[in-house]
């Protein structure tokens, strides 16, 4: 898979685009306004799984001495990492999921975040975090990269609880230019994962072409 990804230069090696075939076949039906509920859910969970799957590759390794049906061989083993998975609600969520089955042992914090609709401004309203969020690796999902704002705001409150910045990573499927820049501006130490950089932001601040709003079509609600 790391053949088939490529950094975009103009936002530096912070932007990691995951420009897999099978991601992007599945985010193409992702995108499809015929797409219902049930299969949306499914994937965005399958995609998240991709997404942590780059999001961990630099995860280190320690060899452990395994015995197999024929021999003893030297194999490799996580060194001791421990990791959060922070949703930002409520379509964050979705991806949760996904990044268990990847990381059976990671914690799980919740950060509840929505957009004024009039501003488009990030409004906080939830936060629960595992006790020893600063000593973990953090991945914030959340499916739309959109503004910035609501991963900005969750990126801020994170630090403010003691995380430093290289132990967060941004988990998104889709990032508008707009998002990315002023993530990168917030905080250059922060790596952002996504299966896609779309074209701009509409006057209400959705993605184009994107697929709409995430939170409604995970849960239902439109
Ligand atoms: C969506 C999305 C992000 C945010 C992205 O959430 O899930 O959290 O918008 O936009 P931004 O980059 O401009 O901040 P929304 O506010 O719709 O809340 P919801 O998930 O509860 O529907
Ligand atoms: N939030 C969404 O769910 N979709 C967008 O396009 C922008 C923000």
């Amino acid at each position: 898979m790391a053949d088939s990804n490529v950094a975009i230069p103009d936002y530096s090696k912070k932007v990691i685009v995951i420009d897999h075939p099978m991601v992007q076949h599945k985010l193409t039906i992702l995108r499809n306004k015929d797409t219902g509920c049930k299969k949306f859910r499914e994937l965005v969970k399958e995609l998240a799984i991709f997404v942590g799957y780059e999001a961990t590759r630099h995860f280190q390794l320690e060899p452990i001495t395994v015995e197999t049906p024929i021999c003893k061989t030297t194999a490799y083993t996580l060194k001791g990492r421990k990791v959060a998975v922070v949703p930002i609600l409520r379509a964050g969520l979705g991806m949760v999921e996904g990044l268990l089955e990847l990381i059976p042992a990671a914690r799980v914090g919740h950060i509840g975040i929505y957009r004024d609709p009039q501003t488009h401004l990030p409004i906080e309203y939830y936060c629960k975090l595992p006790d020893d969020i600063d000593t973990r690796e953090v991945l914030i999902v959340d499916p739309m990269l959109a503004t910035g704002g609501s991963a900005t705001a969750a990126i801020e409150l994170l630090k403010s609880k003691g995380v430093p910045s290289r132990q967060i990573r941004l988990l998104v499927i889709i990032a508008a230019p707009e998002g990315i820049q002023a993530v990168v501006d917030a905080d250059p130490d922060v790596n952002i994962y996504t299966c896609a950089i779309d074209e701009y932001l509409n006057d209400h601040a959705y993605i184009v072409p994107g697929l709409g709003d995430a939170g409604d079509r995970i849960f239902g609600t439109k």
